[in-house]
């Protein structure tokens, strides 16, 4: 038997355990489970392992993705340099850490540019565990990026600072929201930005896949530009678990 789960608390809300029980259905992969592993603090992790000899491989969510290193082995240099970790492989007890969300985002802001240019400078709004791995996604591909937080900072303008900027939305091309700003339940919430300075040029992305079309998207809707949701990205990560696991 192999035995998968996610990491996290509070679980209630998953949308792994439904999306990797299907695809076992789906695609008849036998003797495999995957299970919901609420964990109030991250010092009950070796206790789980302990009780569940069988696991081979971990999902990391909300609030442990960088809790979890230290009890990690190893640590894939990707998921290094990005401070994050969502992804663990556990072979003959050892423990290897592995950003999944890079992968995912990655080819779905590729897909997302198409056969358009790639903008040269973007914003991130938020400054979290998701926030980490859209930076490395961007340097990656060499695009600019500034960080936008509810406070400023030596590396992060405010909300206030970008409103205040005649022009800074206008030139960054690619707005990527990974705030939870939008999410249900919290449908009406939207970041506070310079909306009239969108152009059809412009790119928003945002991490947010439920509801399919948050307010900041709608934004971009009004404003003829070009928008995506969080769910591509959120398939991608999982596939990308998936082939981590059985390599
Ligand atoms: N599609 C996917 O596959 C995928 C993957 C990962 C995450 N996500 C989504 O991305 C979002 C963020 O996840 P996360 O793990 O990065 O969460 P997180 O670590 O809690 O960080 C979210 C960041 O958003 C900002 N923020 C929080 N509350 C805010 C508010 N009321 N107003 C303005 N900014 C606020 C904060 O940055 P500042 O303190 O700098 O303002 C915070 O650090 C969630 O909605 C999550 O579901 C999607």
């Amino acid at each position: 038997m192999r035995k998968f789960g996610l990491i996290g608390f509070p679980l209630s809300h998953s949308f792994s355990k439904k999306y990797f029980t299907e695809k076992f259905e789906k695609e008849e992969v036998q003797r495999t489970s995957y299970q919901l592993f609420p964990l109030k603090s991250i010092e009950e992790f070796s206790k789980l392992l302990e009780e569940n000899q069988e696991l081979t491989g971990l999902n990391v969510t909300i609030p442990y993705k960088e809790q979890i290193i230290p009890y990690l082995d190893e640590i894939d240099p990707k998921a290094e340099s990005i401070g994050a970790v969502n992804t663990i492989k556990i072979i003959n007890g050892k423990k290897i850490g592995y950003n999944s969300d890079y992968y995912g985002f990655k080819s779905s802001l590729t897909k997302f540019f198409g056969a358009n240019s790639i903008p040269k400078s973007a914003l991130i709004l938020g400054t979290g565990g998701a926030s980490k791995a859209v930076k490395a996604v961007l340097k990656d591909l060499n695009i600019n990026f500034q960080l936008v937080s509810r406070s400023s900072g030596s590396n992060k303008v405010s909300y206030q600072e970008i409103l205040d900027s005649p022009n800074q939305l206008a030139a960054s091309r690619l707005v990527i929201n990974t705030t939870p700003l939008g999410m249900s339940p919290n449908y009406e919430s939207i970041p506070e930005l310079p909306y009239e300075q969108l152009t059809e040029n412009h790119f928003l992305y945002d991490l947010v896949y439920n509801p399919l079309i948050t307010p900041f998207m709608q934004k971009g809707i009004d404003a003829n530009c070009w928008v995506k949701n969080g769910l591509e990205m959120l398939h991608g990560q999982a596939e990308k678990s998936w082939e981590i696991w059985n390599k």
